[in-house]
């Protein structure tokens, strides 16, 4: 460190830049399942603020809204004092249980249905958890809406709110259908010669999305349009007409671009409908902004969970044992959950296998998706335990790990479509230089810096959708795509660009793709990393039957004026359907209805993964305890990649991310009110550039004929998984204090 006075060091242990150079270099040349590297479609559009967001949308003299959120953790509305606040100047009107709306509710999402929770805001003055809208003020400016709900005063009889796992009021559910059970765990586990039994605990998540919620709902005539940043505009438009009980063809969901979704945006948030009404009480369009804080318990989150890993082995390491249980917490009325157990027993064979969950409601907002939901917390349990008995049997923990690998799915027998996860490690451990670790606990440490390495496994099931595509193509050799499907800052324009131009033989410049809005033929939710493998998929159908309509070969060199002049059109349309093996027959149909199918193939014939392998490297300053990631490389396999760059900025997105969850990411929650006391993007903290100085993903080359047309297992949330564990495991090589629970914080080293 050239400097002195800096409070830290992140100088990493290897000149992992240059060995990646040269290493990307080479797989270019050799992997040819990678689609080009090229830039955003996009990009110009949103750096020069052309992409339009949803708040960007502008509708003629609109109205403002602002929430009213409660202020106790469990309780009843008693009485409302809005006399100063209907004197604020530009008021319009204040709503709550006691004047209420024209809204109803949609059937909650995790159970079949498009709503975030399942009970109808303002039906009754009950208040379930802290921070739940409670009141909506609308009026001709934001800052008007805002000083008038300011000056509101909710009275409320309140009790005390069970919020925690800890607390005494919680109600505990066992799902014992969603449990695994292989072989006889107790016996195994009993004679296995190496054991571990150990405890972990993974925090709240809360959604920080750059692009913070706002939605926009304007009526003209019976005709409704509504701007709302959304994963799944088709879903959001039916669940809406129900809620308004209005004809869904009334309604228009328009979302082109997203800031950012990561599951926040998936599920039909509830102010949707309380604007809709609003606007349609007032006879005004109606914009609401939810600000930051707000959004942390008016949105979806990722929810708390206490999971237990038991895993036994030979003395040769090979896993004889595994049980992993899981307890997650979730809301009074609604039971989400996310079972990451059914991943990780997918990861490495054992002849005995055990699962267990268990849902604990609490005066809590309902959780939902966010990024790798099952995988990201529960792969820090399985992780941990994997490194903790590397440990007990004195193994390389990269090499325990690739004895236990397995080509069948370790539960059914099944084999996988494909698995590199050996590769994954292969091409890993080079590029960070494994070769280099020595397994001493705190055998790397220099001067004031504790320095350890971790590993983990990573892995996202692949699921695939429905999907329904239309294509243009003209004589003039341009094409249109039209799916209402989504980028939430994926990519998505970009491949679904490149996978059109390719199947169709025409430069990416002349290819244009219409997204995010609920007019277009109904595509995927944007979610369980599931769109560009379904969206491809459809694509291929759809160019198919235009090029044998003209005429045309795939790849060949066609002369597209002469395929038209023969045709005897200048233009031609195709509209497809995929339905994914495995799915319902009628599937696609069921797109219109605002459902979603997800699944991930014929379970009887394969299982179908993508897997990665996640090296950290910690410092650690041994007087003020603070922890710097230096470098962390992951190497994933993941089928067909369409375009290396987008796919690598998934990657890496999700790996800093990983860093977040680690150490950083945690809302805390006062457990004498449910109030969450860091409702802000100060205090709740999230990684920033100078967390991650040195990061680098692999795509590590795999050919996947089996597991769609497309070839695409899906890259989305695969980067998160197993990062947390990769530090945890790191943080001990460092210093041998073992931590189960995340975020891991300095204090925890003290
Ligand atoms: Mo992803 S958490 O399914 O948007």
């Amino acid at each position: 460190m050239a400097d002195e006075t800096m409070t830290f060091d992140q100088t990493p242990t290897q000149d992992v830049e240059t060995q990646n150079k040269v290493a990307s270099a080479e797989r270019a040349a050799e992997n040819a399942n990678v689609g080009a590297a090229i830039s955003r479609v996009d990009g110009p559009l949103k750096v020069t603020g052309q992409a339009r967001y949803a708040a960007d949308f502008s509708v003629p003299n609109p109205l403002y809204a602002h929430l009213v959120i409660s202020t106790v953790g469990k309780g009843r509305i008693t009485g409302i004092d809005d006399g100063a606040a209907r004197r604020v100047k530009g008021l319009r009107e204040i709503y709550s249980h006691a004047n209420k709306l024209d809204n109803g509710s949609a059937p909650f999402f995790a159970a079949g249905g498009q709503a975030q929770q399942s009970w109808e805001p303002f039906a009754e003055p009950d208040v379930r958890f802290y921070g739940e809208t409670v009141g909506l003020v609308v009026a001709e400016t934001i800052l008007g809406a805002r000083e008038a709900a300011a000056e509101l005063v909710f009275e409320y009889e309140s009790q005390d709110p069970a919020a925690v796992f800890s607390a005494s009021g919680v109600e505990r559910q066992e799902m014992p259908d969603k449990s695994t059970t292989k072989g006889d765990f107790d016996s195994a586990f009993e004679a296995a010669p190496v054991k571990i039994d150990s405890d972990y605990e993974t925090a709240p998540n809360v959604h920080n999305a750059m692009e913070l919620f706002a939605t926009t709902a304007h009526w003209v005539g019976d005709k409704l349009t509504v701007y709302v940043p959304s994963q799944w505009v088709k879903g959001f438009q039916v669940g809406l007409a129900e809620e308004l009980g209005i004809d869904e063809a009334n309604i228009e969901v328009v979302c082109p671009f997203v800031g950012g979704g990561f599951g926040g945006k998936g599920s039909l948030f509830t102010w949707v409908s309380l604007i809709a009404a609003a606007s349609r009480d007032l006879g005004r369009p109606v914009k609401l902004y939810v600000t930051r804080e707000q959004g942390f318990t008016t949105a979806s989150f990722r929810a708390e969970t206490r999971q237990s890993v038991r895993l036994g082995a030979a003395q040769d390491g090979v896993f004889q044992a595994l049980e992993h249980t899981g307890e997650e917490l979730t809301s009074r009325a609604d039971n989400y959950f996310v079972n990451g157990q059914d991943a990780t027993i997918r990861m490495y064979q054992a002849d005995a296998i055990r699962t267990k969950l268990t849902t604990v409601h609490a005066d809590r907002q309902t959780p939902g998706f966010m990024r790798a939901p099952a995988e990201t917390p529960y792969f820090f349990g399985l992780e941990s335990a994997v490194d903790e008995i590397a440990r007990e049997l004195d193994m390389d923990p990269v090499e325990l790990r690739i004895k236990n690998d397995t080509m069948v799915d370790p539960v059914d027998g099944v084999p996988y479509t494909s698995r590199s996860l050996k590769e994954c490690f292969r091409q890993g451990a080079e590029a960070f230089g494994w070769s280099d670790y020595t397994p001493e606990i705190g055998s790397k440490n220099e001067g004031e810096w504790l320095i350890g390495w971790g590993v983990a496994t990573s892995t996202y099931p692949t699921q695939m959708s429905p999907c329904t595509v239309r294509i243009h193509l003209d004589v003039s050799g341009e094409a249109r795509l039209q799916v209402a499907s989504h980028d939430v800052g994926t990519g998505a324009y970009t491949v679904l660009t490149q996978a059109v131009a390719d199947e169709l033989g025409i430069p990416v410049e002349k290819v244009r793709v219409e997204l995010g809005d609920s007019r277009l033929p109904p595509g995927t939710i944007a979610g369980g990393s599931i769109s560009t493998a379904s969206n491809v998929s459809a694509i291929m159908i759809a160019c198919e039957r235009i090029r044998q309509r003209l005429g045309l070969e795939r790849g060949g060199d066609n002369d597209l004026a002469a395929a038209f002049e023969n045709f005897g059109q200048g233009g031609i349309e195709e509209y497809a359907e995929w339905n994914p093996p495995g799915a319902k027959k009628n599937a696609p149909k069921t797109l219109y209805n605002g459902k979603v199918t997800i699944v991930g193939g014929p379970e009887e014939s394969y299982t179908a993964f993508a897997f990665g392998a996640i090296f950290s490297e910690v410092r650690i300053n041994r007087f003020t305890h603070e922890i710097r990631v230096p470098r962390m490389t992951g190497a994933f396999a993941a089928g067909r990649i369409m375009n290396a760059k987008t796919a690598k900025s998934q990657y890496l997105g999700g790996m800093v991310w990983g860093i977040g969850h680690a150490l950083l990411e945690a809302a805390e929650v006062d457990p004498r009110t449910g109030a969450y006391m860091n409702d802000n993007i100060s205090e709740y903290l999230v990684p920033v550039n100078a967390d991650v100085p040195n990061m680098d993903a692999i795509i590590v080359p795999e050919v996947d004929d089996k597991v769609n047309p497309a070839g695409v297992k899906g890259i989305g949330e695969i980067g998160i998984v197993g990062v947390a564990a990769s530090i945890a495991n790191a943080v001990h090589h460092a210093t041998g204090t073992r931590l189960r629970r995340i975020p891991i914080r300095p204090e925890d080293l003290i």
